[in-house]
């Protein structure tokens, strides 16, 4: 009797196993499909691979051919971790393109133990596999640590995680396409922005401080995140239109004369014939923003003479955002102010240059935009 029963419970035990596998594989396919973003299809990827080969954890890492690094997310909300592009198995599995099959992480001297180090995690068995695109390239690896219930990953695992990886590089390589392209926009956008700040010797820094100090404003004053993620690209390119100033008024050292400055303010058109034909939605917030930034909230600033809310809310953020830049900065023209004035000058200013909401919420909030300005500060 416990002969014939012996194999039959061994074969059904070995099918409910791969049933498991199978509707496990299934389950996370399903989840994946509709998944629309980098970091959760990526932790997601890593669950799959922790069930699939038994693992204590897994993660899935990426290269980043341009900052030269590979990169991993740990946990939902958590920002991501990056370690150098020929650093530990993950680096070597992606620069070789191998697979890394090792029982005592430690006993081996191609292991980087910083990591461990820092979480205070020890690692033992690591399994590592590349993930290749469609036309076989390398673009990242899964790295499954801690085998459960053995000592090492066998070569079962080594083929289950390989079709993972298969299966992640079809998924991950629209992702990445998609991501390069935004990267793209953002790197034109900012090269756009430094054009017409060069132009009149500020510094890349200061579009960039401009673009932080909006968003942050933005969020304050309640937008959603998207619109403010929206103000943070789009801000940089507001002094566009001085490409079009001759150098003889841009660059001027001393105070403008009138008619000197009837052409500078001409710069707020400039930029927003640059961006008005567009449909793009971040290039019609860029010709808003063009135009609108010398508003002022009395209805005593430049090119339309708007007024209170009759000027755009993108147009008021990025006015506070652009003046405490130039009022804190050397140009040409003018000297640094010391903070203390610049507040004193934006209080002077609630509800005439500024719309006074946005000035409380900027001066209430004010450690939120140092924090900015010293970490983009110009270094000379
Ligand atoms: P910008 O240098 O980027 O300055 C942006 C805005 O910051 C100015 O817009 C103004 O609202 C504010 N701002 C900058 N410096 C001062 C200041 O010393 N006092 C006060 N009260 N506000 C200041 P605005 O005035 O419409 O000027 C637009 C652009 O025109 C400036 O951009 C700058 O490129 C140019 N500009 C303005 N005044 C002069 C000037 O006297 N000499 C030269 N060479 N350029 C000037
Ligand atoms: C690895 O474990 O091989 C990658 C992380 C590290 O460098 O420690
Ligand atoms: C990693 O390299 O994936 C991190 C290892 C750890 O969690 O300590
Ligand atoms: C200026 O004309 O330079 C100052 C204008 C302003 O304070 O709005
Ligand atoms: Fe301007
Ligand atoms: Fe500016």
């Amino acid at each position: 009797m416990n002969k014939q029963i012996g194999p039959i419970s061994l074969a059904e035990s070995r099918f409910s196993q791969s049933d498991v596998l199978l509707s496990t594989i299934f389950e996370y396919m399903g989840k994946m499909s509709m998944e629309t973003d980098m970091h959760k299809m990526l932790l997601l990827l890593a669950d799959l691979g922790t069930k699939l080969v038994n693992a204590d954890r897994c993660t899935v890492w990426l290269h980043d051919k341009v900052h030269n690094n590979v990169w991993t997310v740990a946990g939902h909300g958590v920002e991501r971790i990056a370690i150098p592009e020929d650093e530990g198995f993950v680096g070597l599995s992606i620069g070789t393109g191998q697979v890394l099959n090792v029982e005592d992480a430690y006993s081996d001297n191609r292991f980087n133990k910083a990591v461990d180090l820092e979480t205070g995690y020890r690692t033992r068995s690591i399994l590592c596999i590349p993930i290749l695109n469609q036309e076989g390239l390398v673009i990242g690896a899964f790295q499954a640590i801690n085998k459960q219930g053995a000592a090492r990953f066998g070569s079962d695992d080594e083929t289950l995680l390989t079709f993972a990886s298969t299966y992640a590089g079809k998924s991950l390589e629209s992702f990445i396409l998609q991501m390069e392209l935004i990267e793209t926009q953002k790197e034109i956008i900012e090269t756009l922005g430094e054009i017409g700040e060069s132009r009149s010797q500020e510094t890349g820094n200061h579009v960039k401080r401009v673009a932080r100090y909006s968003y942050t404003l933005a969020i304050l004053a309640g937008l959603p995140r998207a619109e403010a993620q929206l103000l943070k690209f789009a801000s940089p390119m507001h002094d566009i239109g001085k490409v079009a100033i001759p150098d003889s008024i841009l660059l001027k050292p001393g105070k403008l004369t009138d008619e000197e400055f009837e052409i500078m303010k001409k710069h707020a058109d400039y930029g927003y014939d640059v961006f008005r034909k567009s449909e793009r939605q971040l290039l019609k917030t860029a010709a808003i923003i063009a135009r609108q930034h010398h508003e002022r909230w009395d209805g005593a600033g430049y090119p339309l003479g708007l007024k209170k809310e009759q000027i755009h809310i993108y147009g008021r953020i990025t006015a506070i955002a652009d003046v405490f830049d130039a009022l804190g900065s050397d140009r040409v023209y003018k000297k640094a102010w010391p903070l203390e004035k610049i507040t004193a000058y934006f209080a002077e200013q609630r509800d005439r240059q500024f719309d006074g909401r946005l000035v409380d919420l900027f001066l209430g909030n004010l450690p939120q935009f140092i924090e900015i300005r010293d970490s983009f500060a110009d270094r000379m």
